[in-house]
């Protein structure tokens, strides 16, 4: 391709950023592909002028190979065409009532709002980042609801309550590469349509279809702390610690708060692997979630997030990707990838959200009593916060299993970091013979050794 084409101009800092960028993006596109996430946005973002972006966004993760269900909100369009019709709404335990002239409004306004959404999916202009596309977006009658009832004596009419979703047919259009569309209502078999909520809709189909995420994009920037901070990352464990301590403040705009954290505790116990929660107010926040290490908003799972555990022959471009900067900087021996491939069994990782983000290896001496700790790494990004010791620790307790005794190391630059750890200085001739016949003397390493 021609540059002038390709729009790429390499004395620009920018487009060379983007080279790691795209690189640090590689493990979320592996593990992405054939997943299946269902994506909540409120009526607000509608309105946004970053939404037709947001399609953009959503074209690509489709180009990806993941299969997406949208949900869309509509209360903001309702309640600006029932202000225009001058209805009044009545609402019961934060609920609307939805009386014959409502449900009637409600259709308008959703019907307008899948056509406007499949108008623009339907934009394929040449230079935006939606040339090229080709992508079908399907709605239909794929959720069944039955009315709410009578509650304490109120009759919330066409509010309705989900009762079934067609898992069938979406799946069908899932695996034929289209996005399906969920509209906040449904239909009951006796023909009559009922208002949904739109979070619940979002919540139950993300169970019913197995989903790997479950994103809300809304007006939060995602789940605060007791001193208003972002909380990054957050088991469901420590979620019903929040709603606890919510449910003890005073006042009632508590409940809607309330209400949606316990459909994110629901998914998550339900099976939904990943909940986020991300600002509908910045350009590329799902992107920004979904492919950078922090993220930007909050991220709900079922269990921690980070497992130390033995490494496979699938961690083998992970730990590459990790330790080659450490083995160009000197800090680390250089490995081959046939060497990592065979020694694969000997390496321990950390592994956070599909990526490799610490390693360290034990080879274990002819004598069976020694073994080498090597190749100990934490990414930069996540280093100085205790990973290090963690992965040692681990390390240690499988070397005792093994029934070893000693753990040495060879090291130019971490002297002081081993010794933390318990490890003292010792000569040469205290390593294994075979270890004594191989040492660098060029690399002039210092010998640690700790007792396990
Ligand atoms: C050494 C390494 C594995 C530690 O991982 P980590 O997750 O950052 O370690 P921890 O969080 O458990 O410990 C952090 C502490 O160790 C200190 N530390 C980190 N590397 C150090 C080093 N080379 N020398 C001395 N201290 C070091 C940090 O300053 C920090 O101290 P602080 O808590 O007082 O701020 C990591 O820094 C690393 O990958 N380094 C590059 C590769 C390397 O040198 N490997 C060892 C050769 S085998």
């Amino acid at each position: 391709m021609q540059k002038e084409d390709s729009n790429i101009n390499l004395s620009n800092n920018s487009d060379l950023d983007f080279v790691p960028w795209f690189r640090n993006a590689a493990p979320y596109i592996n593990a992405f592909r054939q997943q299946t996430f269902v994506i909540y946005f409120s009526g607000d973002v509608l309105n946004d002028n970053e939404f037709p972006s947001l399609v953009h966004d959503v074209t690509l993760l489709n180009s990806l190979g993941v299969k997406i269900v949208l949900v869309h909100g509509a209360r903001t369009q309702i309640d600006k065409r029932l202000r225009q019709n001058k209805i009044k709404s009545q609402y019961a335990q934060g609920l609307r009532v939805t009386d014959t002239e409502t449900i009637q409004v409600i259709k308008e306004a959703s019907g307008a709002i899948r056509l406007d959404i499949e108008a623009l999916f339907s934009t394929s202009l040449r230079y935006t980042p939606m040339a090229g596309s080709q992508i079908n977006i399907i709605s239909g009658n794929f959720v069944i609801a039955k009315p709410k009832g009578i509650i304490d004596g109120i009759d919330y009419l066409h509010t309705g309550d989900i009762r079934k979703i067609d898992t069938g047919s979406i799946q069908h259009s899932l695996n034929a590469g289209d996005v399906v569309l969920l509209s906040p209502v449904g239909y009951s078999p006796t023909g009559e349509t009922f208002n949904l909520n739109g979070e619940d809709l979002a919540t139950y189909s993300s169970i019913e279809l197995n989903a790997d995420k479950l994103i809300f994009i809304d007006d939060s920037k995602g789940i605060l702390d007791e001193d208003n901070l972002l909380l990054n990352s957050l088991t469901i464990q420590q979620l019903k610690h929040i709603i606890s301590r919510i449910e003890n403040r005073p006042g009632i705009e508590k409940n809607d708060t309330i209400r949606h954290y316990q459909r994110i505790v629901r998914a998550c116990e339900s099976g939904v692997k990943r909940v986020h929660i991300i600002d509908r107010n910045i350009d590329g926040s799902l992107l920004i979630e979904l492919f950078t290490q922090n993220g930007i908003g909050t991220l709900i799972s079922r269990d921690h997030l980070e497992d130390i555990r033995s490494a496979n022959i699938e961690d083998v471009n992970g730990i590459i990707e990790l330790i080659k900067p450490l083995e160009e900087s000197g800090l680390l021996v250089k490995r081959s990838r046939e060497r990592l491939e065979t020694e694969i069994n000997n390496f321990y990782v950390i592994e956070r959200e599909n990526k490799i983000i610490g390693c360290g290896a034990l080879y274990i001496s002819e004598n069976k009593i020694q073994a080498e700790l090597a190749c100990m790494a934490i990414d930069r990004e996540y280093q100085s916060q205790g990973r290090g010791e963690k992965l040692f620790e681990y390390i240690c307790k499988e070397a005792v299993k093994k029934e070893l005794q000693q753990v040495f190391i060879l090291t130019t630059q971490a002297t002081h970091w081993f010794r933390e750890q318990g490890f003292i200085k010792v000569t040469l001739d205290e390593l294994p013979a075979e270890k004594q016949a191989f040492y660098n003397f060029q690399r002039n390493s210092a010998v640690y050794i700790k007792n396990l």
